[in-house]
């Protein structure tokens, strides 16, 4: 895992979306996997900006999202479909074909999720999955004790997600009790990854899930089997990790590298 501390959510904003756009300007077709939340908001308005000042093109990229409430409509206004369309989708040339977002309002949900995976397999695979955490550590809706081979499937939330999620709903017993999840599987198939996070009360869990043990308690650990997976974080969210300074480090020094080898 490669580890970025930014001194604040806009700068973790520009670092991610900048990341992101070279991945899009390598890769014309590039396949994206999205996150919602609060989290990316600011990566997404930066992908925005890009796209509208430097021309960044979204006509040939097709994207993946990572979840949706079980029982919303897609235009409900606390759908993450509805999310992704106002935050990002609308602001670019994004073909509408290419987007794909779980229904959350589909008749058949187990049949809607084993068509979801065939429509990634499709498309290639997942080139670049960009993650949020919650702070139970869940990636997408994969809540504690989820399977690292789990699929896309419907996922029961746990407690601390629906008083988190909460926020977004006039009153709590509005907030699903299920949703449509990628699986820590079908995420872990992606060939990049890209996890943000800010904010203090996302200290303890990046610390948990950056440098305790692998564990499917806390399914963001599952990132530390993964070959490349990029992390960027706000010097809040980073707070509590023991090896800063390391991360810093590294971070850098990456030129060092080219010195190295050409002794
Ligand atoms: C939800 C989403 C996650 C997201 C998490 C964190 O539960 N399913 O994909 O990462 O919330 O959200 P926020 O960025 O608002 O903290």
């Amino acid at each position: 895992m490669e580890i970025t501390i930014t001194e604040h959510y806009d700068e973790m904003s520009k670092v991610s979306a900048r990341l992101i756009a070279q991945e899009i300007h390598r890769k014309h077709d590039i396949v994206l996997g999205l996150a919602t939340g609060d989290t990316p908001v600011g990566t997404y308005q930066e992908l925005v900006r890009i796209h509208k000042e430097e021309g960044l093109d979204f006509s040939k990229v097709k994207s993946f999202n990572l979840d949706e409430y079980l029982g919303l409509a897609p235009v409900h206004k606390n759908s993450y479909n509805y999310f992704m369309w106002e935050n990002l989708f609308k602001h670019v040339n994004i073909n509408p074909e290419n987007v794909y977002i779980p229904q959350g309002n589909i008749k058949d949900p187990e049949q809607f999720c084993v068509w979801y995976e065939e429509q990634i397999k499709k498309a290639g695979g997942i080139d670049l999955q960009v993650l949020g955490i919650g702070r139970d550590g869940h990636i997408g809706f994969n809540e504690p004790g989820s399977s690292f081979a789990s699929r896309t499937r419907v996922k029961a939330l746990f407690k601390q997600t629906i008083e988190d999620n909460a926020r977004f709903f006039d009153k709590e017993e509005d907030v699903p009790r299920f949703a449509i999840t990628m699986g820590v599987g079908t995420i872990m198939e992606a060939k990049k990854i890209l996890l943000i996070a800010n904010g203090k009360n996302k200290a303890d869990v990046c610390a948990q899930f950056i440098e305790g043990p692998v564990t499917s308690q806390i399914t963001a650990t599952s990132l530390q089997l993964h070959n490349y997976a990029n992390v960027i974080l706000d010097n809040e969210a980073a707070s509590k990790l023991k090896r800063i300074e390391y991360y810093n480090w590294v971070r850098d020094n990456k030129h060092l590298v080219q010195k190295e080898v050409g002794r």
